[in-house]
């Protein structure tokens, strides 16, 4: 067994090594470095559970933190969330505040109710949250910095992100400095709610977290692997960069049960491989396709399970007939399961699993 410093399969675990994200880090950044106002400034970011949301929230946290922006790191849809914010930007933003403004734009005519730094005077402490985001955005706008605020399990229907849409709506009509990233589930948007929130997210900008490439999976495994002293060969790693699917969570995952097993000094056996898949594929399949299918309705579960007695890609008309529904019914399902991130269209008529390893659990563990 390897000891291994190198693989984290855990959620919202920060890995050792960022895999192929460098170049949405780098569209993320330049969005946040565009004019007050810009669209790119203001960003959904969708995937599924373990595609690495989180991960790169708090990258973009560091890297714009770098930059000079005073930055709200990922604050969870929750209680007492608007609080965490505001605290976030006032500990992140005191460094660039500690001397007056140098130059008093119109804005900063009402950038006071501080005492020291970004800490509020007392007055100022039992005012709302607008007030409290927009005394900081304009403190640090005066100072050439900007502010980013980064939400993380994005709920749209929640009251306390109808309010930091709205607010943010109102800084940026005053032309202030700051950006905001939304991450998500896919569904977390298309909610049939159909208000200002929903508007805004609508019209703001999409990044669907696409699936790692194999290559920059197959380059990380051989370092990694090398560095922990795993020997396996080339085929068999390209075959443990295969079965990760570019899913970042399956990559920690079988990186971690490869490590497991991999015997001192001897090479690894192809027993040893398939049983790191096998384990690596039962966690994947308990944290993401069971939570998954947890959060869909049963006739959403149904049109899977009917879809997941095909090999490949399914038919619509098949799926409603194994429904025994008509395919007009069908299309509202599959309507609803692209949405959800779940399935995606695979041609005319035809859609194919979104998610790995979901076809095989439901064909096993639901039918
Ligand atoms: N780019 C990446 N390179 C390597 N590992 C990653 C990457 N992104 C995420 N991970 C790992 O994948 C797992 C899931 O990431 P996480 O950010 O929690 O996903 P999500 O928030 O989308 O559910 C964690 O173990 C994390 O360390
Ligand atoms: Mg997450």
């Amino acid at each position: 067994m390897t000891h291994d410093t190198i693989f984290s399969p855990a959620f919202g675990n920060r890995p050792s090594y960022l895999v192929g994200r460098e170049r949405i880090i780098q569209q993320f950044i330049d969005g946040f470095q565009t004019e007050p106002g810009n669209r790119d400034r203001a960003v959904v970011m969708l995937g599924q559970r373990g595609s690495g949301k989180t991960v790169l929230l708090w990258e973009l946290a560091d890297r714009a933190s770098s930059l000079g922006f005073a930055v709200a790191t990922p604050t969870v849809t929750a209680e007492g969330m608007l609080e965490r914010i505001i605290e976030k930007i006032q500990e992140s933003g005191a460094q660039y505040v500690k001397t007056p403004a140098t130059h008093v734009s119109g804005a900063s005519i009402g950038a006071m109710g501080f005492t020291v730094g970004l800490e509020f005077t007392h007055e100022a402490q039992g005012k709302s949250f607008a007030y409290k985001l927009t005394q900081l955005a304009r403190a640090l706008t005066d100072r050439g910095h900007g502010l980013l605020i980064l939400i993380d399990e994005l709920q749209a229907n929640s009251p306390d992100i109808r309010q930091i849409v709205t607010v943010y709506q109102e800084l940026v009509g005053e032309r202030l400095n700051v950006a905001m990233v939304l991450a998500g589930l896919p569904g977390a948007v298309s909610a049939t709610l159909n208000d200002k929130v929903l508007t805004f997210l609508n019209r703001a900008r999409k990044v669907n977290l696409p699936p790692l490439a194999f290559s920059d999976v197959d380059a990380f495994y051989e370092r990694a692997f090398r560095q922990l002293g795993v020997a396996i060969t080339p085929e068999a790693r390209r075959r443990a960069a295969e079965e990760t699917q570019g899913s970042p969570y399956l990559l920690q995952l079988i990186g971690h049960n490869i490590a497991l097993r991999a015997p001192n000094g001897e090479e690894l056996t192809e027993e040893s491989l398939q049983s790191a898949f096998t384990a690596a594929r039962l966690d994947f399949e308990n944290d993401v396709c069971g939570t998954t299918l947890a959060a869909l309705s049963e006739k959403d579960v149904e049109f899977l399970g009917a879809m997941a007695l095909d090999e490949g890609p399914s038919a619509i008309a098949d799926v409603a007939d194994r429904m025994g529904v008509t395919k007009d019914y069908a299309q509202k399902y599959r309507r609803r399961l692209i949405d959800a991130g779940v399935i995606e269209a695979a041609g005319r008529g035809r859609v194919s699993f979104a998610v790995p390893h979901l076809a095989d659990y439901l064909r096993r563990d639901w039918a």
